[in-house]
């Protein structure tokens, strides 16, 4: 297996649900949030640990859309392509994004800060066209405003470290 996670990092979460029948679920999304994706080796692990056969976790990861499977950026930016965003520009904004960081649709940035997902109807179509960064939402885009909020971004990032 070429991964390595660090597995520890799993052991909380797991020792407060390993006996509660039907947690899995829940162990998932802890495991998520931990590493920002379900890696292999800790999808294995899980199973292992709660003693479910490993193709039913898979089965269950894999038929949930909120479980991702490759690692992503720093700031995950959901950028809606529903109906009225599409009417109200989403395209343009799609176009300003792929300008200004080089990515589409389910792509990371080489530098791992950014990675997009166009997702259907946020919710809040009143502001289309509207994206989400790490789950904040941003509406009545324009190009100039997606611009800025990707360099503030950037900014905020550089001051991180
Ligand atoms: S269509 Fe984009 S928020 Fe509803």
């Amino acid at each position: 297996m070429e991964q390595k996670s660090d597995l520890s990092r799993l052991e909380l979460v797991l020792a407060q649900y390993r006996d509660i029948p039907g947690s899995l679920i829940t162990v998932l999304q802890k495991a998520q949030a931990v590493y920002g994706y379900l890696p292999e080796d800790v999808l294995e692990y899980i199973a292992q640990s709660l003693n479910i056969p490993a193709a039913r976790v898979y089965g269950v990861a894999t038929f949930y859309t909120q479980f991702r499977f490759q690692p992503v950026g720093k700031y995950f930016i959901e950028l809606c392509k529903g109906t009225a965003c599409h009417v109200n520009g989403a395209d343009t904004i799609a176009r300003t994004i792929r300008e200004d960081l080089g990515i589409g649709d389910g792509e990371t940035t080489e530098d791992g800060l950014f990675s997009l997902k166009y997702v259907a109807c946020l919710g809040c179509c009143s502001l289309s066209p509207v994206m989400m960064i790490n789950g904040e939402t941003y509406g009545s885009l324009t190009s100039a405003k997606v611009r800025d909020i990707l360099s503030q971004k950037r900014k905020e990032a550089g001051a991180d470290v």
